[in-house]
C-alpha cells in the first residue's frame, strides 16, 4: 500500500513551497492525517532505540509530552542501556524491557505503537526499516542515512507500511522558523526577491575533539563488531568514519541546508563543493568543506553558500541568511543569532511584475506595529572617512528582532508533532518523503569536492 506520499516529486515540491502561506504546512505530508497507532488506553506506547548524547535529548523532550508510555529500550552499549532504564524508572516509577539489539526487541515485545531511534546514521535505515515493517511509527534523527540508497530505502518503507515515518530535522516544527517562512518571507515578503542565501556550522577545535571513554566502560570487541563498529574509538566516534556516517557536511550541514531547501520551495540544481583535511589529518571525512548550489526557484535564480568548519568558532556558531533585495533574515536555532535587516534604500518594485498575492504584504512599519517585528536601536553612522564619500556605499540597513522566543527545549514541537500526528491530529511536518527530497542534494557534497568537479543533478542524483 503506498501513502499519499508517494506522489510528491519534486516538482510538487517546488510548486507547492512557492505557494506561500502554510508552506511549511504543505511540506509537511499533504494527506496523512490519520491516527497511526495509539494503543486502546490511548498511551502510545514508545521504544526508544539508541539513548547516547542525542536520545537522551529527544528523552528530555518527551518528558514533557502527555501520554507517552516508555515500554522498552534498546541500546548496545551497557552503560547508555542503563542510563536508559534510569530515566525511564525515574519518570514512570517503573522499569522498561531492556534490549541490546533491536530484532530481538521487535520479536519480543507485543503492543509497541512507536520507536524513537537516535542511533549512529548508518544505522537509522536497517532500523527504521525493521520497525516500519513489524507495524511502528518511527520518529528517526537526521541524516536519513549515510548513504543515499539507505534514505531511500526508508521511503519506500514508509509508502509500503502505511505507518508514519518523520525524520528529525526539528527547526521544521520550530515556531519561529515556521513563523518566518509563512508570515515573513511568503506572506508578506519582507526580503523582496531573495537572491542569495548563506549558511554556515562553524565549530572550534575544542568542540571538534575525538571523544573520549572510560577504559572501564570499553564494550567486548565480539559486540562491537557484531554492531559494525571496528574498536572503541570507531564506535565512540563514528562521524569520522565513510562507512559510518557521511561527515561533517552531512551530520551538521544537514540542518542548514534542509532550511535552505525548505525557505527557497526548491532543491537545488547542481553543487560545487571543496574540502579537506587541513587539521583533523587522520580523520577519513573532510574537517572542512565549502559548497556552493545554484537554484533555479519559482522566484528566479538563488546561490547559496554553505560551509562547516571545525577549527573555528567565527561568525556565531550556526545560522542561515536569507538575502533579498529589500531585506535579509539570518536565522538560527539559536535566537541570539538571529537578525533581520531592511535594505535603507528598497529596490524598485517592477512595475512589469504582477499583482502582489492575497493577502497585500504588509509594510515593516505595520509589521511592527502589529509586534510581528521588533525594532532594534539604529546603528551609527559610519564616519566619514578624511572627507571622501564613495556615493556608492551602501546605507546602513535597520535592524529588526523577531518576537518571542521558543519556550521548550528545541527538539520538543517536532516531536510533539509526530505524536499528535500518531493521533490523527496533525500532519508530519517532516516525514521520510519529503525529508527525502531536501536531503538529496547532501549526499552529492562529498563526492563533489572529492572529484574536485561540480555536479549537475539529473533524476538518478535526487530521485526516490
Ligand atoms: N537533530 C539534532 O539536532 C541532532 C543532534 C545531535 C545528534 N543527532 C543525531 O542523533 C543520532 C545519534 O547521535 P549521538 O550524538 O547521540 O550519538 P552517540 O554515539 O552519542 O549515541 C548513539 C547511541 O546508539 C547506540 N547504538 C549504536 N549502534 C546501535 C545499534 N545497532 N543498536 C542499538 N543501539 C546502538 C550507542 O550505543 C549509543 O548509545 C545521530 O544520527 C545524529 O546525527 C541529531
Amino acid at each position: 500500500m503506498e501513502t499519499p506520499t508517494s506522489s510528491i516529486n519534486r516538482r510538487d515540491f517546488l510548486a507547492k513551497t512557492a505557494a506561500g502561506a502554510g508552506a511549511g504546512l504543505v511540506l509537511g505530508a499533504p494527506g496523512i492525517l490519520r491516527a497511526a497507532g495509539a494503543s486502546p488506553s490511548n498511551n502510545i506506547n514508545v521504544a526508544l532505540i539508541g539513548h547516547g548524547k542525542q536520545g537522551q535529548v529527544l528523552f528530555e523532550s518527551m518528558k514533557n509530552i502527555p501520554g507517552l508510555h516508555f515500554q522498552a529500550v534498546c541500546d548496545i552499549w551497557d552503560y547508555n542501556r542503563k542510563a536508559a532504564e534510569g530515566h525511564v524508572h525515574g519518570l514512570q516509577k517503573h522499569m522498561p524491557k531492556a534490549y541490546s539489539d533491536v530484532d530481538e526487541m521487535l520479536a519480543t515485545e507485543k503492543g509497541l505503537d512507536a520507536a524513537v531511534i537516535a542511533t549512529p546514521d548508518f544505522w537509522h535505515s536497517p532500523h527504521t526499516v525493521k520497525c516500519l515493517e513489524a507495524g511502528l511509527n518511527v520518529y528517526c534523527e537526521k541524516m536519513m542515512s549515510n548513504t543515499i540508497d539507505g534514505a531511500r530505502a526508508m521511503v519506500k518503507a514508509m509508502q509500503k507500511s502505511g505507518k508514519l515515518c518523520q525524520i528529525g530535522h526539528q527547526r521544521r516544527s520550530n515556531p519561529r522558523y515556521r513563523f518566518t517562512l509563512d508570515q515573513l518571507i511568503n506572506n508578506n515578503k519582507i526580503c523582496g526577491q531573495i537572491i542569495n542565501v548563506n549558511g554556515q556550522w562553524n565549530r572550534a577545535v575544542k568542540s571538534s575533539q575525538n571523544i573520549a571513554y572510560k577504559p572501564s566502560l570499553t564494550i567486548k570487541p565480539e559486540i562491537l563488531a557484531k554492531y559494525g563498529f571496528k574498536d572503541m574509538h570507531q564506535f565512540m566516534n563514528w562521524r569520522f568514519f565513510r562507512d559510518l556516517s557521511g561527515g561533517a557536511i552531512s551530520d551538521l550541514g544537514a540542518h542548514q541546508i534542509d532550511i535552505f531547501n525548505w525557505f527557497l520551495g526548491a532543491v537545488p540544481k547542481s553543487v560545487y563543493a571543496t574540502g579537506g583535511n587541513s587539521y583533523f589529518k587522520e580523520r577519513e571525512h573532510f574537517d572542512n568543506v565549502m559548497a556552493l548550489f545554484d537554484y533555479d526557484t519559482p522566484q528566479g535564480q538563488v546561490r547559496a553558500f554553505y560551509q562547516v568548519l571545525t577549527t573555528t568558532s567565527s561568525g556565531g556558531g550556526y545560522w542561515e541568511s536569507f538575502m533579498g533585495t529589500e531585506g535579509t533574515i539570518k536565522i538560527s536555532e539559536n535566537s541570539s543569532v538571529t537578525e533581520i535587516f531592511k535594505e535603507a534604500s528598497p529596490a524598485p518594485k517592477d512595475p512589469s511584475a504582477p499583482p502582489p498575492d492575497k493577502p497585500i504584504p504588509l509594510s515593516w512599519d505595520h509589521l511592527v506595529q502589529r509586534g510581528l517585528l521588533g525594532r532594534k536601536a539604529a546603528a551609527p553612522p559610519p564616519a566619514p572617512a578624511a572627507g571622501v564619500v564613495d556615493s556608492r556605499v551602501s546605507k546602513p540597513p535597520e535592524g529588526f528582532a523577531l518576537p518571542g522566543e521558543l519556550n521548550k527545549p528545541p527538539h520538543q514541537p517536532h516531536l510533539e508533532n509526530f505524536f499528535a500526528s500518531m493521533r490523527g491530529e496533525a500532519k508530519l511536518n517532516c516525514d521520510a518523503h519529503h525529508a527525502f527530497l531536501s536531503e538529496a542534494p547532501i549526499y552529492w557534497v562529498n563526492p563533489s569536492a572529492l572529484s574536485h568537479q561540480p555536479i549537475v543533478f539529473t533524476n538518478e542524483h535526487l530521485d526516490v
